[in-house]
């Protein structure tokens, strides 16, 4: 997403109190065992690992569980204070960076895993493009990109929020809308985006080694860097 929107989202959602944003809740916990279950096998101790989109951390300190280094970065400060809490009471070695996903401030090829976990809902088709080539610019040689997602179809029939008519078919943008609990409102964009659709976009630049179906509503995408 545009970082001056996701800032404003994410800081103000932070706000209240939720149980999927603490690693340890139950309800978080069960968000991440896709981690553990298929994460796994694309990932070797001492490695290192970079959570894009980290929000509060509950993937980058699941995945630290398998034995990998871990980086999450976020454009949002308040979502990255929050993590680095989370990591003190924890003990964890998790280092949380805030900054724009599409312009990370690391060296070329370091990182062995990137993560994308459940973020393509908010980004535009242009963003992506972005995304690729800094995912391309800091991953080693043959190393794995994970993408998690919803298909966009199944998002349409499931999510009454979602408002078909507002679909731009140039864009695939949808108005997305968050209700805090203090009934303010805010509107953020979302894009319409089926497996096939983001299969082809991130072939462009990796090559897709396998697809994960996570659960019956999501979805991971394995690419190598080619
Ligand atoms: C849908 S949340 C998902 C958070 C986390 N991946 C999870 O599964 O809990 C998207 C996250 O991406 C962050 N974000 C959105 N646009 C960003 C950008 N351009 N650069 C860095 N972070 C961004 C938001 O602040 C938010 O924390």
């Amino acid at each position: 997403m545009e970082q001056k929107i996701a800032k404003k989202v994410t800081g103000a959602m932070l706000k209240f109190d939720h149980p999927l944003f603490d690693f340890r809740s139950k309800e978080a916990k069960e968000k991440v065992v896709w981690v553990c279950d298929f994460l796994k096998p694309y990932v070797k101790k001492d490695q290192l690992l970079v959570d894009i989109g980290c929000g509060t951390g509950k993937q980058s300190f699941a995945a630290e569980e398998l034995g990998i280094n871990v980086v999450g970065v976020d454009c949002s400060k308040e979502a990255i204070e929050f993590a680095n809490r989370i990591k003190k009471e924890i003990n964890s070695k998790c280092h949380f960076v805030v900054c724009d996903y599409v312009k990370m401030p690391f060296k070329k090829e370091i990182f062995d895993v990137a993560i994308f976990p459940k973020n393509i809902v908010e980004c535009s088709y242009k963003e992506i493009e972005k995304l690729n080539l800094e995912v391309r610019r800091v991953l080693k040689k043959e190393g794995i990109f994970v993408v998690t997602m919803e298909d966009g179809i199944k998002r349409i029939i499931l999510d009454k929020s979602v408002n078909v008519y507002n679909y731009n078919r140039k864009t695939g943008k949808f108005e997305g809308k968050i209700i805090l609990p203090n009934k303010k409102q805010y509107s953020y964009p979302t894009y319409f985006w089926t497996i096939p659709f983001a299969k082809q976009i991130f072939s462009r630049d990796f090559k897709l080694t396998k697809e994960i179906k996570i659960d019956k509503d999501f979805s991971a995408l394995v690419f190598c860097k080619k």
